[in-house]
């Protein structure tokens, strides 16, 4: 078994950074991954031998990627109770191992204890996340943007909106499922700091 810890940075890193390099492989390459939301958010990450091979980006009130993305033309709150869910990946060489979905529900639990009662994101449609999505209680939005998600320049954006204490079962069961299959992978989960 591979130890896995699951824990939550409160700062951007180089660690992040490379894993950014490679995580978003199939995609539009870039010189610098950081964004100006980077070092105001929380960073969920899993942690093998010291390098992140999984992560997911939650920003607070009062920033907002997915309104600034979307010039404001998107029918999702922003208030203080709400965070964004953004910049979220697996490095290739973890992928289907349910990491991901340990992270997605870790961020949701996280966000819960900290106080907050709604996590809004967005699906690609290309990325086809949707079945999951749906299972750790996201609702989708009846918009479909078109926008320039970074480093998605061209693609499109499905709205979602997960209300945090309405479905705490669904994604502390989703959290649970995914500890099974990440475990008949080889991979052993820890959290560490995630309260
Ligand atoms: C999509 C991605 C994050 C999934 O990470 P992962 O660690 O392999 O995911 P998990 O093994 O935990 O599976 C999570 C769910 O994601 C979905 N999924 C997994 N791989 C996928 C893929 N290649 N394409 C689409 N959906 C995928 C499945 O619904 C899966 O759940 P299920 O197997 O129970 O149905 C990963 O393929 C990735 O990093 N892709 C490139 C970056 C990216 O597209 N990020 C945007 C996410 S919206």
């Amino acid at each position: 078994m591979k130890d896995i810890i699951i824990t939550v940075l409160d700062k951007y890193s180089d660690e992040l950074e490379y894993a950014r390099s490679i995580g978003f492989d199939q995609h539009l390459k870039l010189d610098n991954y950081k964004e100006i939301y980077d070092d105001l958010s929380w960073h969920v990450v899993a942690i093998i031998d010291n390098s992140i091979i999984s992560t997911i980006r939650i920003t607070p009130f009062p920033n907002s990627p997915i309104h600034d993305w979307t010039n404001n033309k998107i029918r999702l709150p922003l208030d203080k109770n709400v965070v964004n869910v953004t910049k979220g990946f697996t490095i290739p060489e973890y992928r289907n191992t349910g990491i991901f979905k340990i992270i997605f529900s870790t961020v949701l639990d996280f966000s819960k204890k900290r106080g907050f009662d709604f996590a809004i994101g967005g699906y690609i449609p290309s990325v086809e996340s949707r079945k999951f999505t749906n299972r750790l209680g996201f609702e989708e939005i009846d918009q479909l943007l078109e926008v320039g998600v970074p480093p998605y320049t061209k693609d499109e954006l499905i709205p979602i909106i997960c209300d945090l204490k309405k479905n705490e079962q669904k994604y502390k069961a989703e959290y649970l499922k995914a500890k099974l299959q990440t475990e008949t992978n080889g991979l052993s989960v820890t959290k560490k700091n995630c309260e």
